[in-house]
């Protein structure tokens, strides 16, 4: 405990001021037990006598109590005291702050628990069989792991382990030598940002986006440019070249809108990055669950140039709480990347990455990953199925090959009655999210991302319905002239 004798007078004396500092400022709280006399003597270095006087003196006054055989408790004799909070606001205190406070809000964390089915992106599958495997690969790790902290690049057993599966499942070419583990793929941003980016650099965007990695860029405080998508992906015709300096894809399954970039696509945009000098950075976020037969391998297995920067993470093949993710960069960033992920945290847990690695090298892993992509794709085709038994012409799927999200698209819908559809359902227990804030242009026909990876297939079902009959009611509710304006 923290007492502080003020030296004025006897020593008895002092300690009881102190003392009563204590349980006046809330220190000592009421119920709260007293140190040992022998331990607060040793502490303040006087003889325990003083302590046992001083003691006595505090119940005296009846702000403390003596247990026979227990020791010593404050009573409730003075009010608990409200906790001094900062309050008040002071300007930002850097650029970089001041930019944080201009950020738009991020639509993708928003959970309400109250909600019996909520068809929120991001919501994990969560694989009860594969917890036991979990719990075993930590308590592994818990008795394997060094004590000292791993290298900032990750640990080499990791590192070989994800080198060998991108290279079996991904295409790329690489090794352990290749590969930065990060906490996640929003760490990957953030690193790739800092060592790439001054102010006012100009980095590509798709449109739609994936929030969090816009919002990253621009605190970093990148100048954005939205580029927009059509069937094949990213159109690299409305790249701002010369000057682009990084651009952010998501080829495998674009975020939201679940286009999978074309081969021609793909080989123009490496080309255009050799010719114009900048940077790809590959987010491969769910690249693991494509459902098609023509899965493509990643982009960076295309490129020659050094120029892709491959970001891809555990959050959707284990669990977003891990967050474990790793970056395959050219060798020529390598050491750049390495030395800021030192500076930004020194490493990722060793015992998280042991046990990760653990599952990888045991073939947990691709087990779990057999098993997450069958029942995803269940979950996919109820929930699709659901749609179009229970919606009809209300709601236009954007089918995509896998993933873990669709988009419906409500083209008899405007904005206000798209509100009052998110309003119904939530009255209702169904949670539904718009995709319009995951787009930087203004969009013509209101939709919903909708997340299934987290619901079974009976409560895709019920949602499926539950969406219908809201659609139904709000349809009823507005009269064909009010719905002259939709997209
Ligand atoms: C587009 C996109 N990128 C990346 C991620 C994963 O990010 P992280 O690895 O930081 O959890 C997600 C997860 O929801 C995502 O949707």
């Amino acid at each position: 405990m923290f007492l502080v004798l003020d030296g004025r007078g006897e020593l008895r004396s002092q300690v009881l001021r102190s003392l009563k500092r204590a349980v006046f400022d809330g220190r000592l709280p009421a119920g709260s037990k007293l140190p040992s006399t022998r331990q607060l003597a040793h502490e303040l270095g006087v003889s325990r006598n003083t302590v046992i006087a001083a003691y006595a003196d505090l119940c005296a006054e009846q702000l403390a109590d003596s247990r026979m055989g227990s020791g010593t408790y404050v009573t409730g004799a003075v009010p608990p005291r409200e906790r001094r909070r900062f309050s008040g606001s002071v300007e930002p205190q850097s650029r970089y702050a001041a930019r944080l406070r201009t950020l738009a809000p991020i639509s993708l964390a928003r959970r309400d628990e109250a909600l019996r089915l909520d068809l929120q992106y991001g919501e994990p599958m969560v694989d009860i069989g594969f917890f036991s495997h979990w719990r075993r690969a930590l308590s592994y790790a818990a008795l394997h792991t060094q004590p000292r902290a791993v290298a900032a690049q990750g640990l080499p057993a990791l590192r070989r382990e994800v080198a060998l599966h991108l290279r079996r499942r991904r295409g790329l070419d690489c090794d352990a030598d290749d590969v930065i583990i990060t906490h996640g793929t929003q760490q990957a941003i953030s690193l790739v940002a800092r060592v790439l980016l001054d102010e006012h650099d100009v980095v590509a965007l798709e449109d739609p986006h994936y929030q969090l990695a816009d919002r990253a860029l621009r605190a970093q405080g990148a100048q954005l440019q939205h580029v927009p998508v059509d069937a094949d992906g990213l159109d690299p015709r409305a790249l701002p070249l010369p000057g682009l300096k990084l651009l952010y894809v998501t080829p495998s399954h674009q975020f939201p809108s679940g286009r999978v970039m074309s081969a021609p696509r793909r080989l123009e945009l490496i080309a255009l990055a050799k010719r114009h000098g900048f940077w790809i950075f590959e987010d491969d976020y769910d690249g693991e669950f494509s459902f098609e037969s023509r899965h493509l391998p990643a982009l960076c297995s295309l490129d020659g140039n050094g120029r892709v920067i491959y970001a891809g993470s555990f959050t959707k093949t284990l669990l977003p709480s891990i967050r474990l993710g790793y970056v395959v960069a050219p060798a020529t960033l390598r050491q750049d990347l390495v030395r800021a992920k030192m500076l930004a945290d020194m490493s990722c847990s060793a015992i998280e990455q042991t046990a990760v690695s653990r599952l990888l090298c045991s073939g947990v892993y691709d087990r779990h990953l057999r098993k997450t992509s069958l029942e995803l794709r269940r979950r996919r085709r109820a929930l699709i199925d659901g749609l179009h038994t229970h919606c009809g012409d209300l709601l236009h799927i954007e089918d995509s090959g896998g993933g873990m999200h669709v988009i419906g698209w409500l083209p008899g819908f405007n904005d206000r009655q798209v509100d009052r559809l998110i309003a119904t359902a939530t009255t209702r227990g169904l949670g539904l999210h718009p995709v319009k804030p995951h787009f930087a242009r203004p969009v013509r026909t209101p939709g919903l991302l909708l997340g299934f990876a987290a619901l079974s297939v009976t409560q895709l079902k019920s949602a499926t319905a539950l969406l219908g009959a809201c659609l139904q009611h709000v349809a009823e509710l507005t009269s064909p002239a009010s719905m002259v304006n939709c997209g």
